[in-house]
């Protein structure tokens, strides 16, 4: 292949990347398990559920409409519907600025191999959803990672991103709500953290695969970052808020020519959104309200079954509730590795919370809180048995100390 510097004629690169901790795990067990309170979305709608939120004459003509549907290639970059429903919830955003991907995880790794050269620093949230720092790596860059500490309630720390954030650094790249601590960035952060990148003539990238997860009783989500100016670039996706994970749609909004060469790349690995989902997520959107407010049906109930739960046995369990989205991490005092114990949960309990150390964070499971309340209060009780099973057992419980310490 010659030689070019137009990005759109540049080649695929091959990585080599380390497994996907997480996903490797998650995979052994989430088709089998009665009680998944490890997961990071919604318990997901039904086709019928979507479809019953329409007036019924309109349902029958949307449904033959789907039935009808020739499922040929869809427009490469999304339906320019979709992308108008998209472009409408950021500022001074056209539809040129969103390119619909197969999920946040294709728009993060469009953007990071097309932002990003080996050998760039990039400062990125810890813990973090692993594929941001996975494919930092991979690209070769230097990844600086901004701690979210237990110690420090799992709060963004300003201070340490502007000693991170040197001057050359090619990319701030954030999660709000985070993913799995539960972390939320106020806009007046959010304003702080663009205005560092701007003056480095770095980008944000911020994923915001938890976008429209405000909890009641919590401080209320900023408006995305993309509204901050040019160097702001946002994912977002319809796996989490909407409960619609197995669409496999997700966005890209950045400035046009951002947007032209992220597609650029994607000709050569999904080419375009599946026909039928790219009309399903259209759906979805026009009745965002009504989803949004089953997502927070859903949660409202967990929530406080979570609260009492972590009370109740709070000689084994603490977590710092989320602020945002619907993770957060479990801290155990069993002196156990969080891999072995989330493995025991999944085969002899049923249960799955995922292992901590996925994340790095060792004494930890990640426990997430959109499951229906019937599964989410058994998981509890199977969680709490194995728990007290284990004890009984002779397991000790490690002191509070060396659990921080491994941190
Ligand atoms: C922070 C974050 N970003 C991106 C993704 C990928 O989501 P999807 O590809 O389903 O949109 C996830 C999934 O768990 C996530 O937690």
């Amino acid at each position: 292949m010659p030689e070019t510097d137009d990005p759109l004629e540049r080649k695929v690169m091959v990585m080599r990347i380390e497994p996907f901790q997480l996903e490797r795990w998650m995979t052994k067990y989430e088709m089998n398990v009665k009680w998944d309170i490890a997961e990071s979305g919604i318990f997901p709608m039904s086709t019928r559920e979507l479809l019953d939120l329409l007036p019924p004459d309109e349902r029958a003509g949307i449904l033959d409409r789907l039935l009808d549907l020739r499922l040929g290639y869809s427009e490469a970059c999304g339906s320019a519907e979709l992308r108008g429903l998209i472009a409408a919830t950021y500022d001074r955003t056209l539809p040129d600025e969103i390119l619909v991907t197969t999920g946040a995880i294709e728009a993060n790794f469009l953007l990071l191999n097309e932002l990003l050269e080996a050998g760039d620093r990039i400062v990125i949230v810890d813990p973090a959803y692993q594929q941001l720092q996975s494919v930092a790596r991979a690209i070769g860059c230097d990844v600086a990672p901004w701690k979210l500490r237990p110690e420090n309630g799992f709060r963004f720390d300003l201070d340490d991103l502007r000693s991170l954030a040197t001057p050359g650094t090619r990319m701030i790249a954030i999660n709000t709500p985070h993913n799995p601590t539960g972390a939320m960035l106020s806009e007046h952060e959010l304003r702080e953290i663009y205005a560092l990148a701007e003056s480095l003539d770095a980008w944000v990238l911020s994923d915001e695969a938890y976008r429209w997860l405000d909890l009641a009783g919590s401080d209320p989500l900023a408006p995305p970052l993309r509204n901050l100016g040019p160097r702001a670039i946002c994912t977002g996706t319809f796996s989490k808020p909407f409960g619609l994970p197995g669409l496999r749609i997700g966005w890209v909004a950045a400035p046009a020519e951002v947007v032209q060469r992220c597609w650029g790349l994607r000709d050569y690995i999904s080419l375009s959104p599946g026909k039928l989902n790219d009309e399903l997520a259209v759906l979805a959107f026009r009745h965002r309200d009504q989803i949004v407010a089953r997502t927070q049906r859903i949660v409202a109930q967990n929530l406080p079954v979570a609260e009492r739960w972590f009370a109740e046995n709070d000689d084994i369990v603490s977590w710092t509730p989320p602020r945002g989205g619907i993770l957060a991490l479990m801290k155990y005092e069993l002196d156990m590795p969080s891999h072995e114990l989330a493995n025991r949960l999944a085969e002899e309990y049923s249960v799955m919370l995922a292992p901590g150390a996925a994340f790095g964070f060792e004494g930890y499971l990640r426990i997430g809180i959109g499951n229906t309340p019937e599964i989410f209060a058994q998981g509890l009780r199977q969680t709490a048995k194995c728990f007290r099973n284990l004890m009984a057992s002779g397991v000790p419980l490690r002191s509070r100390e060396l659990v921080s310490a491994s941190v």
